[in-house]
């Protein structure tokens, strides 16, 4: 398998974090070409930092973190303390971050890669709001033929919503910012709450974080110890939902998920079901697929996995 370059786009988030640290502990499959940062769960100012602390925390210093859109295209910005803390990256005691932000914005970033790479190359991996990639999108359209694909976590359609009744966070932050993602013809693979609600990190998953012995074990450990009691509360779960993961899990076992090639449109006109990812799932339409929309994954083999990359960093 050849390496696949990736560029993160983020809001950490303990989930997010995660994700990035799968993505850093596998280097023979992913190349990390940046991580450019988003307001979501918490605004810009922390989520760059908290991006930062992520890399150290990995020794990877050496990545490049740029700061992007503080809020989304045409609404206010929504944050998610409540479950991710006031930090963002409530949990694990970590330093501040002594490495830079990079000069460049994060939009510019995008774009300059991806005129500079060839023709379906470079992978997008959206965890947060997709402020910074319909941005680059609307900004130089002609990039989009380089995007090899889009594998972003946002929305739901059996679960519907988790920060309104009818739709998911990411979605519902920017659905202005989702609808230009959606509706640019780039290849999608869309991990919404159907799946990521069923990658539950149970007592005996965090142990195993713990037992690995290093920084990144201990660290994750206590990022899920923090993030799960939301969800415990909230659905009576066994654990925390790791939902921004199933992304780069994707990129390295696609073998470990199943889901339908179907139609996604985003709401973006009724306050009440804004940012509602309204998903064909049974094909009732003859609207165009423009998504592969994950329904289901192996969890034990997906936590088998970020078990073992974790232990490399
Ligand atoms: C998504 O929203 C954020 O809170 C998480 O980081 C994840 O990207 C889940 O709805
Ligand atoms: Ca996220």
């Amino acid at each position: 398998m050849s390496v696949r370059k990736i560029i993160i786009d983020t809001d950490p988030g303990q989930d997010d974090a995660v994700a990035i640290l799968l993505a850093l502990g596998s280097p023979d499959e992913v190349e990390v070409l940046g991580i450019t940062c988003v307001a979501g769960n918490v605004p810009l100012d922390l989520t760059t930092r908290n991006a930062r602390m992520v890399c150290e925390l990995a020794e990877r210093r050496d990545i490049k973190v740029y700061a992007g859109c503080d809020r989304p295209l045409n609404r206010g910005l929504v944050t998610a303390e409540h479950v991710h803390g006031k930090t963002g990256l409530d949990g694990p005691n970590l330093p501040e971050p002594t490495m830079q932000v990079e000069d460049m914005h994060a939009v510019d970033f995008i774009i300059e890669t991806l005129r500079k790479e060839s023709e379906g190359t470079v992978t997008l991996v959206p965890i947060g709001p997709l402020t910074n990639i319909a941005t680059a999108f609307r900004r130089a359209p002609e990039i989009v033929r380089n995007v090899r694909e889009v594998v972003l976590m946002g929305g739901a359609y059996f679960e519907v919503g988790n920060i309104t009744p009818a739709s998911e966070f990411n979605i519902h932050v920017d659905p202005h910012a989702a609808d230009t993602v959606f509706s640019s013809g780039v290849p999608i693979v869309v991990m919404p709450l159907d799946v990521t609600h069923k990658a539950l990190v149970t007592r005996a998953r965090n142990d195993a974080f713990r037992a690995l012995g290093n920084r990144v074990g201990q660290a994750v450990a206590e990022m899920t110890d923090f993030f799960e009691r939301y969800d415990r509360e909230k659905y009576g779960s066994e654990g925390a939902p790791l939902h921004d993961p199933c992304t780069v899990a994707y990129l390295l076992r696609p073998a470990l998920f199943s889901g339908r090639h179907v139609n996604v449109e985003i709401e973006t006109q009724s306050e009440l079901t804004m940012g509602m990812t309204v998903t064909d799932w049974w094909g009732v339409t003859d609207r165009t697929p423009n998504a592969l929309f994950i329904g289901d994954l192996d969890a034990d083999g997906f936590f088998d996995l970020l078990t073992e990359r974790l232990a490399r960093l």
